[in-house]
This record gives structure tokens, C-alpha cells and sequence, in this order.
């Protein structure tokens, strides 16, 4: 048997045919809490401002204002953001959720590892590291509602 031929039958053992991927689906129990107005703005948006609050520093006619966590609860706190704007990356994948396989499934994904940068910035307790991951998340929001929300009102960190 020639190698191509070999390939070709270990993909096809690999791959689950359409109709058992349907049942995987429907045998998963779940049940969309919102739409996605509600997932974006009572689940990911507080998560998210939360993050952009706690790194960085705004300068007022008082002078500058560092805004990273100072106390352990703190960084508990922005630990927990990061989880949840992680997570909502998966949320974004569900089968109800998600608008294709293409660039939402990639820009969902993003969401999941920008997530996870800020999620391990707070477990080193490392602000540096945070503000970048806070730049990141940033740019998968934009880069989301570039394609996929018509008058994209912007998020500001
Ligand atoms: C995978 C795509 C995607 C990503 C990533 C994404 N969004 Fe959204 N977002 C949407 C879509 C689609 C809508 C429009 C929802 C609607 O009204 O149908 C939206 C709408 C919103 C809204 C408006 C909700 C309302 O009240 O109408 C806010 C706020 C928002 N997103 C915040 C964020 C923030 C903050 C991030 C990043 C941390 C983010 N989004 C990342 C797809 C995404």
C-alpha cells in the first residue's frame, strides 16, 4: 500500500462522520443564557473593563496614577477577570454562539489566549505582563467587531 493511500484511510478512521458530530452536539446539555448583546455585555464587558482598569496609569492634573493591583485581593480579582474573559472564548464556540468557522472561531480563540496571558500575568502578579496582555485583549475585541458588529461603539481600555 502506498503511503497517500496509508494517510487517507488513517483520516478517515480519525475523522467522526457528520452525523455522529450532530449527535455530540446534541448530546451536550447546554442552554444559552442570553444572546449575544447578553453574553458581551453581562459576562465578558465587566470582565474585560476590570483588566483594563487594574494596569496601566492615567495621568490627571494631580499627576500619575498607577493603576496596578496593590494588595493580594487585588490580584485575586484580576486573577478571576482573566478566567472569565478566557472562558468566554469557549462561550463564543458554542454551537448556538458561534456566526462560522473561520474568523469567529480564530478571533474566539484569541479571546481564550489573551485571557489566559492576562490569567498567568496575575499569578506571577507581574503588572508589566498584564498591560500587555491587556493590549492584546484589546485587539481581539476590535478585530472581532471589525467584522462582525456594523457600528462597533468602541470599548476603551
Ligand atoms: C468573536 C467575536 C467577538 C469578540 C472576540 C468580542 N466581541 Fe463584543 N460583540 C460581538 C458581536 C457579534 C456583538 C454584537 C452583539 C449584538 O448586538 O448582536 C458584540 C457586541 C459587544 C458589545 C455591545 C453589547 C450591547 O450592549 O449591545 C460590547 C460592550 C462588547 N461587544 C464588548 C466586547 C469586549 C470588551 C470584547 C473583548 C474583551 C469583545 N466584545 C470581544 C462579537 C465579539
Amino acid at each position: 500500500m502506498n503511503r497517500l493511500k496509508l494517510i487517507a484511510i488513517l483520516l478517515l478512521l480519525g475523522a467522526c462522520s457528520p452525523s455522529e458530530q450532530a449527535d455530540q452536539t446534541q448530546a451536550i446539555p447546554f442552554k444559552a443564557t442570553g444572546d449575544m448583546e447578553h453574553t458581551m455585555r453581562w459576562v465578558l464587558d465587566p470582565a474585560a473593563d476590570h483588566l483594563w482598569g487594574s494596569t496601566g496609569s492615567i495621568i490627571t492634573a494631580e499627576g500619575t496614577e498607577e493603576l496596578a493591583p496593590t494588595s493580594e485581593e487585588e490580584w485575586l480579582a484580576v486573577q478571576h477577570s482573566a478566567v472569565v474573559v478566557a472562558e468566554t472564548g469557549n462561550l463564543l464556540l458554542m454551537p448556538s454562539r458561534a456566526r462560522d468557522d473561520g474568523p469567529w472561531r480564530d478571533m474566539s480563540l484569541g479571546l481564550i489566549e489573551a485571557g489566559l496571558l492576562a490569567e498567568s500575568a496575575a499569578n506571577a502578579r507581574d503588572p508589566d505582563a498584564l498591560f500587555e496582555a491587556g493590549g492584546q485583549l484589546y485587539r481581539v475585541c476590535k478585530s472581532c467587531h471589525a467584522v462582525y458588529v456594523q457600528d462597533d461603539a468602541p470599548a476603551p481600555p
